[in-house]
This record gives C-alpha cells, sequence and structure tokens, in this order.
C-alpha cells in the first residue's frame, strides 16, 4: 500500500495553488524599487530632447548648477570625458547615453540632474539651456531608405545610410518556382503598429557606490540582473565581483525591462562621483515616449495557393523600424528575432523571408513584448495571410487552416524556415475551439443579421510559439549563451530555499517553483521559499522574457530537484540499512523495495544530512543545476472571437471568445488561466484602442493614458478558456510549455480578422491595428483599406 504523499495536497503539478506572493501584494507590502529608501540618498531627473531630430550647438547648465539643492549635472560631454556618452547596447549597436552631437528622437536623454530631491531636479532640468539646430525627420523604413534620406546614425563608421541590417531566410528558388506553378497567388500588407508595454511600474534604479569597500550596489527594475551586471562591469569598467544588482518587486515588465536604457547608467555614474545613493525613477510620460517601445513592422506577404485550399509556398518580406538605436535584447544570430516562426504550425513545402531593419527618428524600438522575439509580428502576419488567401480562394476560414495544419502524425516537424516542432495536436483544437464557438450556428445567424443589415463576424486566430530560448548552441545574447539555472538548498528541518536565475514579474514564480520542488521532492510547497533578483545569491541566468521562464529555470529546478534526490536516495540507503539498489522511490518518500512498509521520508533525510551521514558523503543538501534546453518548446493555440459591428459609428463589440491553449503540462492551472486572461486583455487593447505614433516631425502622439487606453475590467469582454488539449513537450523534465505570451501573440488576429468577417463582401481587405471606431467607419463608408502608418493622420 502506498505511502506516497497527496502531490494535490501538498501543492505539486496541477494544484491551483493561490499565488504566494499576493500576501505581500494585497497588502500593499511589496518591495518596489521606488519603495526603497537609503541613508543619504539623492535623486535624479532627466532632461530629454523636445526634438526628434537636431544638432545640438550647445548646452549650458549654469543656471541649473545655481539651484539650492543641486549636486550634480550630467551633460554628454561630461560622460564623454569619462567615454561613458556612448553604450554598448544588446543587439551590438551603440546608443548615446547623453547626446552629444545630435539629438535622435524626442524624449532622448540630454541632460541629468541630481539633487536633493526629484522636484528639485526637474526645476533644475528646465535651468537647463540647449541650443538646438533642427534637422529632417524620418519615421518610417520607407522615408528610411529614400533617396536623399538624412544619415541618422552619422556618428557610427561605416554606416552610409539608415540599413541596420538586410537578412534573409529559406529557399528563394524553390519558393520561386513554387509561386510559378500556383493556382492562386493571394497577397496582403499590413503593418502591425508600435505599441508598448506600459507595465504600471515604471522603469528605475537605485545606485549606491561604497568607496570604503568599492562594492556597486544597484537596486532596479530590470527582468535580467546578471546581464545588467555583466553590462555594467564592461560598461563602467568595475570588476564584476563587486558589482550586485538587486531587483526588487517589478510592478510589470512584459519586455519593457529588459534593455539597458540611459538613465541606468547615468545614476551610477552620479553615484560613483558624489559617493553617496542616487535614485532614477522615470515618470510615466517619460517611460510612454522614450523606454521599451515594440513592433513598428510592416510585411509583405504572398502566399502561393491551389484552388483547394492547399498552400505551396509563402513569401514574406518585413520592414522594421528600430528607432534611432538598435537596442533591443535578441538571439545574435537571428536579426528580425522569430519572425521566421511564423507558419510553423501549417505543413508548407517551401517559403522564404527577407527583413531589413532600419533606423529612424523614433526611441528605440522591437523589444519582445510580450513576445519572444517578434513572434507576436510573425503570428499575427500568418494569421492575417491565412484569412485573406480564404477570402481569395472563396473557402472557410476553419476548413483551410486544418488542412494544412502539420498533422499529429507529423512530428518532429521540420518548418518551412528550419525550426524543428516536436509536439502539438493542431487540429483538434481548433475542433475544440469550433465547438465552443458553436460554428455552423454562428454562420446561420450571421447570414441571417446580414440580411437585416447587421454586420456579425467571426475570426480565428492559431498561433505556436517558440519559447525557452535556448539551446546555447543557436541562441546567445552578446555572445552568452542562453541557458538558465536553480540553485536548491534543503535544511535540515526539511524546509528549502530555491534561487533560479529567471526573475518574476508578477508571473508567479514564487508559487510554481515551489510546486515543481514538491512534484519532485513531495516536500510541501509552503515549505520551499523562492527567490529570485539578486546576482550576489541567484545563480547566473538570462533571466525573464519571451516565456523562457518555465522552459529553461522551470526545467532547472526539476534537474536540481533531481540531484537533490539521488543524494537523498544515498542517506536512505543509509539510513534504512540496505543497499542504493534495493531503495524504490514514491513521492515525499524512500522505501525498501523488499518491504514497502520500512522507509523514510525525504525530511528524514534531509536532517540525516546534517546529523548522520554515512562516512566519507558530504554534508548538507544543497546543489545547483544549469539547463541548457535541447530544443524550444512550442505551445500552440486556437483563439476564436465573434463580434458585431456598427456600421453608423464604426465600434465593435464581442459578442464571446474561446480560447483553447495547449501549454503541455500546467503546474498551475489558475495561473496558467490568469496569463491567458492577460495576454487575451492586451491583444484587445492592442486591437481595439491602443493608438501611439508619431507625426512627421517626430513627435510622439499618444504618450499619455488618454490616447494609450489600458484596458480595466469594464471594457475588457469575457473570454471562455478551454484546458482540454495537453500535449506534454517531449524534452522538457515536467512536459510543460511556456504559456506567458501565448494569447498576447495570438490574440490581436482573432480580433482583427473577426472585424475584417463583419465586413466580408465591402472590398475592405485591410485595417491596420489599432481598429479605432474611426478607421472602421471609414472603410464601412468609402469601402477602402485604412492604412495606420505614420505620418499618420491622428484627427483628420
Ligand atoms: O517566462 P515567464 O514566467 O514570463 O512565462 P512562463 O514560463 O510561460 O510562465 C508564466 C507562469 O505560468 C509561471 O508562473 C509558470 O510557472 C506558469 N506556468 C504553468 O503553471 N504551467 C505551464 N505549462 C507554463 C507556465
Amino acid at each position: 500500500m502506498s505511502q506516497a504523499v497527496d502531490e494535490i495536497k501538498i501543492g505539486g503539478l496541477g494544484a491551483s495553488r493561490r499565488r504566494v506572493e499576493d500576501n505581500r501584494f494585497i497588502r500593499g507590502k511589496g518591495n518596489y524599487t521606488d519603495d526603497i529608501v537609503l541613508p543619504g540618498m539623492l535623486h535624479m531627473e532627466i532632461l530629454r530632447s523636445p526634438l526628434a531630430h537636431a544638432r545640438i550647438k550647445s548646452i549650458d547648465a549654469s543656471k541649473a548648477w545655481d539651484i539650492p539643492g543641486v549636486h550634480l549635472v550630467l551633460t554628454g560631454d561630461m560622460m564623454a570625458t569619462r567615454n561613458l556618452a556612448w553604450m554598448p547596447t544588446l543587439s551590438y549597436d551603440t546608443q548615446a547615453v547623453l547626446a552629444t552631437d545630435k539629438v535622435r528622437f524626442q524624449g532622448q536623454e540630454v541632460a541629468c540632474v541630481i539633487a536633493d530631491d526629484p522636484y528639485i531636479a526637474k526645476d533644475a532640468c528646465e535651468a537647463i539651456v540647449v541650443d538646438y539646430e533642427p534637422l529632417p525627420v524620418i519615421v518610417s523604413p520607407m522615408q528610411a531608405v529614400a533617396e536623399g534620406a538624412p544619415v541618422i546614425r552619422d556618428d557610427k563608421e561605416n554606416q552610409p545610410d539608415n540599413v541596420i541590417y538586410d537578412w534573409e531566410v529559406g529557399d528563394r528558388d524553390g519558393t520561386e518556382r513554387a509561386f510559378a506553378a500556383a493556382d492562386v497567388v493571394s497577397k496582403l500588407e499590413l503593418h502591425y503598429p508600435r505599441s508598448h508595454p506600459s507595465p504600471i511600474e515604471c522603469c528605475g534604479s537605485i545606485a549606491d557606490f561604497n568607496r570604503a569597500t568599492s562594492k556597486l550596489t544597484v537596486y532596479m527594475t530590470t527582468q535580467a540582473p546578471h546581464i545588467i551586471r555583466a553590462a555594467v562591469a564592461m560598461v563602467a569598467e568595475l570588476p564584476e565581483h563587486m558589482i550586485r544588482i538587486v531587483s526588487p518587486d517589478i510592478g510589470g515588465g512584459f519586455g519593457n525591462k529588459v534593455p539597458i536604457y540611459p538613465g541606468y547608467v547615468c545614476s551610477i555614474l552620479a553615484s560613483i562621483l558624489l559617493e553617496r545613493p542616487v535614485k532614477w525613477i522615470e515618470d510615466k510620460s517619460g517611460n510612454l515616449i522614450s523606454t521599451g517601445f515594440a513592433r513598428d513592422v510592416y510585411l509583405k506577404g504572398e502566399m502561393a495557393l491551389r484552388k483547394d485550399g492547399k498552400i505551396l509556398a509563402v513569401r514574406m518580406h518585413t520592414d522594421a523600424d528600430h528607432g534611432a538605436f538598435f537596442s533591443d535584447a535578441q538571439p545574435s544570430k537571428f536579426k528580425i528575432g522569430l519572425m521566421h516562426s511564423a507558419f510553423a504550425a501549417y505543413d508548407i513545402p517551401v517559403a522564404h523571408l527577407t527583413a531589413r531593419g532600419t533606423y529612424s527618428n523614433k526611441a528605440p524600438g522591437g523589444v519582445a513584448y510580450r513576445c519572444s522575439f517578434r513572434v507576436t509580428e510573425a503570428m499575427f502576419f500568418q494569421e492575417r495571410m491565412v484569412q485573406a488567401a480564404a477570402d481569395d480562394l472563396g473557402i472557410d476560414q476553419a476548413q483551410i487552416r486544418a488542412m494544412n495544419f502539420v498533422r499529429d502524425d507529423q512530428f518532429p516537424h521540420r518548418t518551412p524556415f528550419g525550426f524543428l516542432t516536436d509536439s502539438g495536436q493542431y487540429g483538434k483544437c481548433l475542433d475544440v475551439a469550433l465547438k465552443a464557438i458553436d460554428y455552423e450556428n454562428f454562420r446561420r445567424e450571421q447570414a441571417e443579421a446580414r440580411s437585416r443589415g447587421r454586420l456579425l463576424g467571426l475570426g480565428i486566430s492559431t498561433m505556436t510559439e517558440p519559447l525557452g530560448a535556448g539551446n546555447s548552441r543557436e541562441y546567445d545574447i552578446l555572445g552568452i549563451k542562453m541557458f538558465d539555472s536553480a540553485d536548491l538548498k534543503v535544511h535540515m528541518t526539511g524546509k528549502a530555499i530555491l534561487r533560479t536565475g529567471a526573475k518574476t514579474q508578477g508571473q508567479g514564480h514564487e508559487t510554481t517553483w515551489a510546486q515543481i520542488v514538491a512534484h519532485e521532492l513531495g516536500i510541501p510547497a509552503e515549505d520551499v521559499v523562492v527567490e529570485e533578483g539578486d546576482t550576489d545569491t541567484a545563480p547566473f541566468g538570462m533571466g525573464t522574457y519571451a516565456s523562457r521562464s518555465t522552459p529553461v529555470a522551470g526545467a532547472a529546478v526539476a534537474m536540481v530537484s533531481r540531484k537533490i534526490r539521488a543524494k537523498a536516495r544515498k542517506l536512505a540507503a543509509h539510513l534504512l540499512e540496505v543497499s542504493e539498489e534495493d531503495i524504490e522511490w514514491e513521492l515525499g518518500r524512500f522505501y525498501v523495495r523488499s518491504a514497502p512498509g520500512r522507509g523514510v521520508t525525504i525530511q528524514e533525510c534531509a536532517i540525516a544530512a546534517y546529523s548522520n551521514m554515512p562516512d566519507g558523503m558530504e554534508p548538507g543538501l544543497e546543489n545547483t543545476a544549469y539547463y541548457d534546453p535541447p530544443n524550444l518548446t512550442w505551445p500552440f493555440a486556437v483563439y476564436i472571437v465573434t463580434v458585431e459591428v456598427d456600421p453608423q459609428t464604426g465600434v465593435w463589440d464581442v459578442l464571446k471568445l474561446v480560447a483553447v491553449d495547449d501549454c503541455g503540462v500546467r503546474i498551475n492551472p489558475m495561473i496558467v488561466e490568469g496569463q491567458i486572461m492577460g495576454g487575451l486583455t492586451e491583444a484587445y487593447a492592442m486591437s481595439n484602442m491602443q493608438f501611439i505614433t508619431f507625426d512627421a516631425e517626430g513627435n510622439c502622439v499618444g504618450a499619455n493614458y488618454m490616447d494609450y487606453l489600458l484596458p480595466t475590467a469594464w471594457e475588457t469582454p469575457g473570454f471562455e478558456l478551454h484546458s482540454e488539449v495537453v500535449t506534454p513537450c517531449p524534452h522538457h523534465p515536467i512536459g510543460a510549455k511556456g504559456i506567458g505570451e501565448c494569447a498576447a501573440v495570438g490574440g490581436p488576429a482573432a480580433f482583427v480578422n473577426a472585424v475584417m468577417d463583419a465586413l466580408s463582401g465591402t472590398g475592405v481587405r485591410n485595417i491596420d491595428m489599432p481598429l479605432l471606431p474611426d478607421r472602421v467607419w471609414e472603410a464601412i463608408t468609402y469601402h477602402r483599406d485604412v492604412s495606420g502608418a505614420p505620418p499618420v493622420r491622428s484627427d483628420d
């Protein structure tokens, strides 16, 4: 009779355990960067450029220095004397810390003031006089490559134009041949607009340099503390072991808190110069105007089709607008991130992608906002193209997907762009979603409503996302291989502390990592405390973005638990006085194979590790695992949305949304559902209401929450989630795949496809996101496509 502990009762895999971190958050006891107050702390504010492109003729900071309470004014020239005016970016480019020669985007950092309080610092910023000579402005890739375009990065040698990269992948000739043989070629041009992750907490840092110990401690909002430590060591030329980066509680990251921002660097230099702690907390407009933009990609897409709907080939050209500095984090090998994950779920013989990246006079862009390095754009383009192809062929949208999906028996499957997908049940997910939305019935209702002038639409979107970079063979950032780590110390009373190289920003790692330990060792999850974000104590890791935590750090948690179990087995053999080979494991307990009643618990092994270990055994019960995944994990999802569009106003309402997500084994089903709902909410916002762009002069339009709307519970539609399709990842130790971003990645196309479906027959082929009422109304009224490409009319 088994004496194993009950996995669900101890909060193991599959338990919808309440989030332990919420104990402090709902009591207002979180510890965010801005909560930290250090003795003698000063405050830093940044002076930003009002112009998008201008030569700096002079900067006069004398009046700022004269203001009582001001301790330091930093300008680009001062930074330059310390070789800190420019810094390397995570994409092998350089970025101005404080502008010296030119400003290259509106909101760029020009000077910093460090003062007794932030108000004095802000006033002093306004006392700085900068003489600018305006230059012509570029706000789109088309302008960037136009004849005679001004060269934005004239600071760089060997940069004669505004092109950052020209990259291609796939089979150009094979694709051409397939297009020549096609019955129908379907074409679509789209823009995935700029968007902003806009976490509730902005970016910030408190640098604290102690001259006596030579130690620099930086409390900061970063999703990747170890990468920051390495970067600070390189940029500031400080010894790495004398740098401690602490990322305390983070109020949302969504990719915004991966890059290195000038504010961090300036606060560090100021602390070194003043030998006092210096705090910089970005304000909301600073956050929205300068840090963390995402997307901004144009697509020219073509599909070669057989009459019956079979996709023969795909050709894509993308133009990505990276802003003034190419500074987002992405794998070194892949210039446009993982854009070539497009069509991974479809069985397409051949494809070709060309990708060009260009500079513009916008804040740096391209951050992986809740997505794995451009996968959001890839999936959006894919699903919009599939819908257009279905319309061109007059084929049902569900049918074209079903007939082109990779079948369950085709795994492992090589995608047309070279990825290896390993598992999935794509057809089943679609079937579940179609049933849940009552597909046939809706189509009848839609036709009937149409006859009475009502516009109903149904949009399908599917996505498979490559999550969990590395493997380290293919994935690195600045040459640092992408793996991750976990360190587990089991104390003598059987309680434990787990540290990983990841960094939660609200995803619930403190809850779910403990569940993996519970699953592997039978130690109740409540007996495991999880700590992340302090480089002095956490093992080296690449941080949390691109939903890589569960695929990589989560796997490391399982692996380190198994190392602990292996040692505990030896201790159990010693305690039970049998050889190790005679020992069996069941959850929480070792027992003698021939006498199952004779056993010891994992807790008894723990105390023995400190008090009764066999001769020659190293005392203690702790270990570290570094995990280099063999492959990415590939979750899959189908999202179906139904909408009604008001032809008089262009307003559209969601009638129903069903989501079928297959992320393999779910560690904590409640947290997974929370992740899906959050992603769908962001997808809805991107498609419906978030408008941030740039006018012809490079002014950032919509950098406030009156224009760039964050949906609240009031306007967010309800979601119906389905969890019955589970395809474990074959190479992940617990069969899990990532989930954090899936709905934000796959969701937008479902909403847009639904509105386009409602407009079918009107001659409208595309409306660029966001599908604001005026854009939808314009499309309906004038029977024309509506482009969102800047220079944009925000009010004409
Ligand atoms: O990297 P990030 O934490 O943003 O994304 P993730 O690895 O997809 O995980 C998001 C949250 O969902 C974490 O708390 C995970 O442990 C949890 N999760 C889960 O419970 N089961 C899965 N199969 C995947 C994630």
